[in-house]
């Protein structure tokens, strides 16, 4: 497998994680911008191959035939634009249709595909400033990150988050034209955060040493400035 990035200026590696919903990806994005880092969302990396493996007919409780999959995959995360390519194939909106979120959630439970992208994200953390987004990033990824970050919300803001979103977004929609219902989101993100807190490899959980941010109850706009007052008072 091979990936791609670019770098920044500052040398500063920041861990996000948390579970769905709380605002990782545009809290990360923001960040990105102000601080000049390299941004890398490795939940994008994981629905890229649960998408893959599912598009090529390949069973993904069988972790041989994953790893055979993988063994030809080639996943290029854009971070300057945010787009994902896997083996040339332009993911970026696919992978964010509801059921790669299952898909993602499946595989990345399966061992062999948490070494093979921990070995890539790994790649693009080494040497340059970075902001990556997860759920291992503080803990198994960059466990020396200069500032790790644990981003919660409660289940019901979460679910709605995530409700709204499909909802402003066609591709999301069933074959009739409907968004996901709020009670369907809420049940899958229920089964979703269990699976990620609970599986055996590095399961979802606050690193140590980590500053949690309950995002329930504030602003984007907000997170970003709680936590860039942390980073410039440091820097
Ligand atoms: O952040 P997200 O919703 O795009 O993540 C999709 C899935 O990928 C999520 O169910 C958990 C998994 N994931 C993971 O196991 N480890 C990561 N570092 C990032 C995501």
């Amino acid at each position: 497998m091979s990936a791609a990035g670019n770098k920044g200026f500052l040398l500063i590696r920041v861990a996000i994680d948390g579970p769905g919903g709380v605002g990782k990806t545009t809290v990360s994005r923001l960040l990105a911008e102000r601080f000049c880092l390299s941004y890398v969302d490795t939940g994008a990396m994981y629905r890229a191959v649960g998408v893959g493996a599912s598009e090529a007919g390949v069973d993904i409780s069988d972790s041989l035939a994953l790893a055979s999959f993988l063994e030809d995959a080639e996943i290029i995360f854009e971070a300057g634009t945010g787009k994902i390519f896997f083996n040339g194939k332009d993911f970026t909106g696919k992978i964010r249709e509801p059921e790669a979120s299952t898909l993602a959630s499946l595989v990345s439970e399966k061992t062999i595909v948490r070494k093979a992208l921990v070995a890539l994200q790994k790649n693009l953390a080494r040497g340059g400033s970075v902001i990556m987004e997860g759920r291992d990033i503080g803990t198994v990824v960059m466990p020396d990150a200069d500032f790790k970050f644990f981003l919660d919300a409660s289940h019901e803001v979460r679910a709605m988050r995530r409700h709204l979103e499909f909802a402003g977004k066609n591709s999301a929609c069933d074959a009739k034209g409907s968004a996901p219902e709020l009670k369907d989101v809420s049940r899958d993100m229920r089964k979703r955060d269990e699976r990620d807190r609970e599986r055996e490899d590095s399961p979802l959980m606050k690193a140590e040493g980590a500053i949690t941010v309950d995002t329930s109850e504030i602003s984007t706009e907000e997170v970003v400035e709680l936590i860039a007052t942390i980073i410039e008072e440091r820097i």
